[in-house]
């Protein structure tokens, strides 16, 4: 019998989001808006998708500055707990996204990537490359490292600059990249990239 994705099970939908009680990534939303700025993306008049927008918290920060917000997750708990708040939102394979090319200026994720495996996450760049218009921007937070770990079938694959390298060769280039403390000090790190 297939094992059901973490995500999928209430309980563990329940336990993250009051895991995030207090927590918020509006730092990450602040840099990406710096850099649309340094890059000429006019965030008012721009488009964004978030991947794995969870409870939805840095999804609704970040509407408040682009002028069209759709956030997504894989997990189809978490999507109709955002509907249910109002918000607009969809399913989307972060490896896979479903959304019509060349259809937004911007993609932005906290925590999510970490996810998927390597394969994935390489296809996931492949896919927000068709996904984004001419100079879109992406901007990711990933745990730092290179730790690799399993919470019952939910994997938490850590990244360096080189395996982020390895997976955006030929899609996008590093605009800017800086380590940030979640837990401990620069545990964590965050990318805007743009696409080549
Ligand atoms: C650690 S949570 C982060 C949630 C939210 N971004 C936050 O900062 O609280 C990871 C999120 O990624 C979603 N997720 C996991 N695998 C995914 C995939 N392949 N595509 C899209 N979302 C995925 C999960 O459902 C969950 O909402």
């Amino acid at each position: 019998m297939t094992p059901t994705p973490f995500f999928e099970d209430q309980t563990n939908v329940d336990k993250y989001i009051a895991s995030c009680e207090g927590c918020d990534g509006y730092h990450l939303v602040d840099t990406l808006v710096s850099e649309c700025k340094v890059q000429g993306v006019d965030t008012a008049a721009s488009s964004v998708l978030e991947l794995g927008s969870g409870p939805g918290t840095d999804g609704k920060y970040l509407s408040s500055f682009f002028k069209d917000t759709l956030l997504s997750d894989h997990s189809s708990l978490f999507v109709k707990r955002l509907q249910s708040l109002g918000l607009s939102a969809v399913t989307v394979d972060a490896s896979d996204i479903n959304l019509p090319p060349a259809s937004r200026d911007v993609v932005f994720s906290n925590k999510v990537l970490q996810h998927l495996d390597f394969p994935s996450f390489r296809a996931s760049f492949q896919s927000q490359h068709r996904l984004l218009k001419e100079g879109g921007l992406a901007c990711h937070s990933l745990w730092y490292g290179t730790d690799s770990m399993m919470t019952g079938t939910l994997l938490h694959q850590y990244h360096t600059e080189e395996t982020l390298a390895t997976a955006i060769k030929g899609l996008f280039t590093v605009v800017s990249m800086h380590r940030y403390e979640e837990f401990e000090p620069e545990d964590s790190m965050v990318v805007v990239l743009k696409r080549v």
